[in-house]
């Protein structure tokens, strides 16, 4: 697979057994890198709220700041699939408003699919948005926009919900679905039960394919991270001390040196 990724290649590595990989970018440097690493999908996350905005919770985000950070991240990926989070209140209210913002996803932003979080209390409007042509990604379990009504960011442990959120939400239509914050067993139960790809975080292993924050995952979030993220660069450490030595050098007279300097007329 070289050209960009789509739903249909979604379903048949789903068929074939090939784990998806997906993570969140939100600029350019990061959907770079992501996009070059070999990642199938890229969630444009409203955790940017969290990692980028440094709120306490993914509630304040606006579809303006969503659409803003997703044109970035779609107008740098060349092979990733990219996804737009409707952020919170931006399709809850009314299904008109739903479908709006969800085509500014792919209109304005240039995003391939949207996701929103819910199970089958949203399945109607996931079926409106998906009868626009625009695929919907569903998120059922942990759903962070449910904060204050889960009384937390707690692991959901309902078996027979999830079980008919995740049908519920694939006979609306969802082309994909994650799961956040629930046993792995029930994940497997799910993912084997639906014809839909399952994206898992915090789900265990046996879900198709597997999202993570990136800001958890390269060390760049200090705050208390769950225990379902694996860090695999400490990037806020080297950032840490380069900046610190920038400071010490700058403070020293050590930089910049004639190596950073430029010379008069006729010399380089
Ligand atoms: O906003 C986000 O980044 C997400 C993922 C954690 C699935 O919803």
């Amino acid at each position: 697979m070289t050209s960009q990724i789509t739903v249909t290649d979604l379903y048949k590595m789903k068929k074939e057994g090939k784990k998806i990989v997906a993570l969140t970018a939100y600029d350019f440097p990061f959907a770079k890198i992501v996009d070059e690493s070999g990642v199938h999908m890229i969630l444009v996350g409203d955790s940017l709220g969290m990692v980028v905005q440094g709120q306490s919770s993914t509630l304040p985000v606006t579809m303006d700041e969503m659409i803003y950070h997703t044109k970035i991240v779609a107008n740098t990926c060349t092979r990733a699939m990219v996804v737009g989070d409707m952020p919170f209140m931006s399709y809850q209210a009314r299904m008109e408003d739903a479908v709006v913002n969800a085509g500014r996803f792919l209109k304005e932003a240039g995003a391939i699919a949207v996701k929103l979080e819910g199970g089958a209390g949203v399945s109607h409007i996931i079926k409106a948005i998906s009868d626009a042509s625009i695929p919907v990604q569903a998120h059922i379990g942990l759903t962070p926009q449910s904060v204050h009504k889960m009384g937390g960011f707690k692991v959901q442990r309902d078996e027979e919900r999830l079980m008919a959120d995740a049908r519920e939400v694939e006979s609306a239509g969802a082309f994909s679905v994650v799961l956040e914050g629930i046993p792995a067993d029930i994940a497997k139960k799910i993912t084997d039960a639906v014809s839909i790809p399952t994206i898992g975080i915090g789900a265990g292993p046996e879900c198709d394919g597997q999202i993570l924050v990136l800001h958890d995952l390269l060390g760049l979030n200090d705050r208390h991270l769950p225990k379902f993220v694996k860090q695999y660069a400490d990037l806020g450490k080297d950032a840490r001390e380069g900046v610190r030595m920038y400071v010490s050098e700058v403070q020293e007279g050590k930089f910049p040196t004639e190596a950073h300097s430029y010379k008069g007329a006729g010399q380089k």
